[in-house]
């Protein structure tokens, strides 16, 4: 795998955080709102960059004792090629450092890849939430940090 680097995002890299969110799901956030996600917990923002380009992004909030993955996605030519996990992996260390031991997400119930990779990386299905989009069920996951 040519060299993936996950830090930080910059705020200049927003707008092309916000195309990969549009081309990977049919509800996207507006733009406004992943701004506002960055100025309220810029920490909590990473990008994967290859070669200077943004390729993913994983946004997770703080605001409760228990971290939520808000959004994660990896532009389609770049998929599984463990960019993801890595996305993952750098959020988890993230909110343990910062005292978190949990960590949960929803996840349409249509989006069985989504599924598979939470399940590949230790999340645990806990329970459905009817309706939580607008015309479709959410599954929730969950994994402890230890
Ligand atoms: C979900 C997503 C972020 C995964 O990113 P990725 O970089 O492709 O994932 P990885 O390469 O790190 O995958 C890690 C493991 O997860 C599992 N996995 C990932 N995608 C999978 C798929 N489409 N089908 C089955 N298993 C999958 C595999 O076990 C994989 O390991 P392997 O490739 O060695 O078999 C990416 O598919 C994506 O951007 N999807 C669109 C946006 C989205 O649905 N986000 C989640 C919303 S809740």
């Amino acid at each position: 795998m040519e060299e993936i680097k996950i830090r930080t995002v910059f705020s200049s890299e927003l707008a092309t955080v916000h195309k990969i969110e549009k081309i990977s799901f049919k509800n996207p956030y507006p733009l406004p709102f992943i701004e506002s996600l960055y100025f309220w917990n810029p920490k909590a923002f990473l990008v994967a960059v290859k070669k200077e380009e943004v390729v993913g992004y994983i946004i997770a909030s703080t605001q409760t004792d228990v971290g939520l993955i808000i959004s994660i996605a990896v532009i389609p030519s770049e998929k599984r090629k463990g960019i993801g996990k890595s996305l993952i992996t750098a959020i988890i260390h993230f909110l343990k450092d910062i005292g978190m031991n949990s960590v949960r997400l929803e996840v349409r119930r249509s989006n069985i890849n989504a599924q598979k990779f939470y399940e590949a990386l230790g999340f645990e299905f806990t329970h459905t939430v009817h309706l939580y989009y607008r015309n479709e069920d959410a599954f929730v996951y969950f994994k402890f940090l230890n």
